[in-house]
């Protein structure tokens, strides 16, 4: 930056070396060229390179202001960091609606926003976010199955994924979410309607909840 700033004062130097050597080079051109001439045109000279520095001076510091409130909102989101990943650690089998799955096995929970005790997410600060559920229920052949589960935002559904009619193969569903929350907004999967035996497979990355902070308001 300050680099930047001086580029310029060589120039003026320069310029002011060719007058002089103009003078001096050329006396009867120039005409005056006594001692009191030079000192008036070095005083000048001090005066517009003074004048210049102050200046240079004062953008700098309008610079360094500018830098730190650049700072002051990414700098914050920059140690606000907020991402979280959970899995389920065993099956839940035939969960009723309105129950809220508790993701409990915590791979990633940076900021700790995540709470493996209620499987809610909380936003820890105003700002955009991104979430995904990623579901997957084992094969029950004996029964006719409906299972459907929702991504809820302060009671409000944000996604949801299906596992219906899953009598041969496990299937695997994915939805995710791209919102914004306000500080102290909940998030969470719930169970939204279900008909006949249905589980929600458990362990090995079956089953998982995951999110993070894209960035702070
Ligand atoms: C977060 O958003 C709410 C609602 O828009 C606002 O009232 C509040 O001041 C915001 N908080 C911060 C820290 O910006």
């Amino acid at each position: 930056m300050k680099r930047t700033d001086m580029s310029f004062v060589p120039y003026i130097f320069l310029m002011f070396v060719s007058v002089l050597d103009g003078l001096i080079l050329n006396p009867e051109e120039g005409g005056q060229t006594d001692t009191s001439f030079l000192q008036q045109l070095l005083f000048e000279e001090k005066q517009l390179r003074m004048n210049l520095e102050q200046k240079v001076q004062d953008l700098n510091s309008r610079v360094a202001s500018l830098e730190h409130h650049t700072c002051e909102s990414t700098c914050e989101a920059k140690q606000k960091s907020v991402a979280f990943m959970a899995q389920l650690s065993a099956s839940i089998v035939n969960p009723v609606e309105g129950h809220v799955i508790v993701f409990d096995d915590i791979i990633t929970n940076e900021g700790a926003a995540y709470n493996n005790v209620h499987g809610i997410f909380t936003a820890p600060v105003n700002g955009t976010y991104e979430f995904s559920l990623i579901v997957s229920s084992p094969p029950n052949p004996s029964s006719y199955h409906e299972f459907h589960l929702f991504l809820m935002r302060n009671n409000v559904q944000i996604g949801y994924v299906f596992l219906d009619h899953n009598t041969q193969f496990w299937l695997r569903r994915i939805t995710t979410a791209t919102v914004h929350l306000k500080q102290t907004d909940e998030v969470w999967v719930q169970v939204a309607w279900v008909k006949g035996d249905h589980e929600i497979g458990g362990c090995c990355f079956h089953s998982l909840f995951g999110g993070f902070l894209i960035h702070a308001d």
